[in-house]
């Protein structure tokens, strides 16, 4: 009897079911969408019912494809931090705030100053950002009162998924990390979190690890899915740290660098030992383990912009080959990449894009090129950041929009200095998650266990010792541009409205 496990994203866009088998061959999948809602500036929210369609008619797309006989378990992940109110009965309250709304700015900084900024880092790992939920239930409470009384239950949006199948009110470690009510070195709540924010411990749900069984399906759960009544169902993790394990980022030293619309440098973390001035996220990971990650907001995003303002007839083929034709160092012309504000190294929402060093010799061509040098520097500063706390990649898993491109993969290569390599799923956080549903069904002993079958190298990069050697030169020189041009990003935000 074949043995399948099957991971279901809850992102942003839409609610995915991915079946694989025990090597890891992706055997079924399917994804319906949700709508997105900003009915004000900063505000970003959804219906939690709309995941929830989304996820059971994709499940029962791909049961369509393999028997739910076969299913040994299932795994959850998603979009991270979305705050979901329940009442009593167990109903959404009102939209899901989401990790991209922005409105809870003045509620991080009362609750950090209240902790105190660095007791605060090294209890959950991170800043506390406006994205992340427990300032937006502090939101609530200041500014929907009749909402926040009627408050009998706080999840995220896969735990609202997980509870409508299996009716338990469950988070695993990873994804309740975002929270910021853990004290993630304990991997529990948080006594001194829940006093400074006023947050009741009875409406957080029950934390587990990503590899636990966390419920089972039950009979509406059933009906709605096609899953079999009884089949277990594990914590699974965050969309970042499901990813992580879905390119196979299980062991010391190991990391990936994701160069999406923004950049994600993420690494495994033997123990507990947050950036001291709360500049990466440090989160749980897999049992035992816990996860660096530093992210870029505006990587292969600052590509678009320029594809899109200056060069809208041109194809990406075409600006590949303007770049292509460009030496390193774009003729001494570099790029700032932070068009959306930055979150790492350099936390700071009014950070902007700059062309620092234009000549009359420099035209579309050199600026193509030197957005891909300035996205690939930010993520150098993201493996820098890691550095100090102690990984040391002999090489990366390379992903994204840019690692489609054969001239922006190389330069990211060799500012990077060591090999990049991809992996056999694009599928990232779905495929981690169902490897975690692997672990949980008991067919592999661990998470590496499992991805030293399941995730495997497909082609490998190499350094180019020159292009490793210019970069090295230039490198510096970036790293001053930004905090040269602080003062007058936050002096420029004034004239922005
Ligand atoms: C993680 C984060 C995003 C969201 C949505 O901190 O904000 O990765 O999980 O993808």
């Amino acid at each position: 009897m074949p043995k399948y496990f099957i991971g279901v994203d809850v992102s942003t866009t839409a609610s995915k079911a991915l079946v694989i088998d025990e090597q890891g061959n992706v055997v079924a999948v399917a994804s319906n969408s949700h709508d997105l809602s900003t009915p004000r500036p900063l505000w970003s929210e959804q219906d939690p019912d709309q995941w929830w369609q989304a996820a059971s008619k994709s499940l029962r797309e791909v049961l369509q494809k393999v028997s739910p006989d076969d299913i040994v378990a299932v795994g959850l992940t998603g979009q991270m931090h979305g705050l979901t109110t329940l009442d009593r009965g167990g109903k959404p309250i009102r939209p899901a705030i989401l990790w991209n709304d922005g409105r809870s700015g003045p509620q991080c900084d009362s609750i950090t100053a209240k902790v105190g900024e660095h007791k605060l880092y090294q209890i959950i790992g991170s800043r506390l950002l406006a994205g992340f939920t427990a300032p937006k239930i502090v939101w609530l409470r200041e500014n929907e009162p009749e909402s926040y009384s009627q408050i009998a239950h706080i999840l995220l949006p896969k735990d609202y998924v997980r509870y409508k199948m299996t009716g338990a009110y469950v988070c695993d470690v990873a994804d309740g990390s975002g929270i910021a009510l853990m004290d993630i070195g304990k991997r529990q709540w948080s006594d001194e979190m829940l006093a400074a924010t006023e947050i009741p411990r009875k409406w957080l749900p029950d934390l587990c690890e990503s590899t636990d069984i966390s419920g089972y399906i039950n009979e509406e759960g059933s009906k709605a899915t096609g899953l079999k009544v009884g089949t277990p169902v594990v914590g699974g993790a965050g969309d970042q740290p499901a990813a992580g394990v879905g390119n196979g980022i299980v062991g010391a030293n190991q990391v990936s660098l994701t160069v999406g619309t923004s950049g994600v440098a993420f690494a495994f973390a033997e123990v507990y030992n947050p950036e001291p001035e709360g500049r990466l996220h440090h989160f749980c990971h897999t049992p035992g383990a816990w996860f660096y990650m530093g992210v870029m907001l505006s990587a292969a995003g600052g590509l678009r912009w320029l594809h899109d303002e200056l060069a809208p007839k041109s194809s990406y083929d075409e600006l590949n080959e303007m770049a292509s034709s460009v030496p390193r160092g774009s003729l001494g012309l570099i790029f700032a990449p932070y068009l959306t504000g930055e979150r790492n190294p350099h936390p700071d929402p009014l950070a902007r894009g700059a062309f620092v060093g234009l000549t009359l010799r420099h035209g579309l061509p050199q600026m193509v090129r030197a957005v891909m040098e300035g996205v690939a520097f930010g993520m150098r500063d993201q493996v820098e950041l890691l550095r100090t706390q102690g990984v040391h990649p002999t090489s990366a898993v390379v992903s994204g929009g840019a690692a489609n491109s054969p001239v922006w993969r190389q330069l990211i290569t060799d500012i990077m200095g060591i090999p990049l390599y991809t992996v056999n799923t694009q599928e990232g956080s779905a495929f981690g998650a169902a490897i975690m549903a692997a672990v949980g069904g008991g067919v592999y002993k661990d998470c590496k266990a499992a991805s030293a079958v399941m995730v495997r190298k497909v082609d490998e990069f190499q350094p180019n010792p020159e292009g490793v050697a210019e970069y090295e030169r230039l490198y510096p020189i970036f790293r001053e541009v930004y905090p040269a041009l602080k003062s007058t990003f936050t002096a420029l935000a004034k004239f922005e409205s």
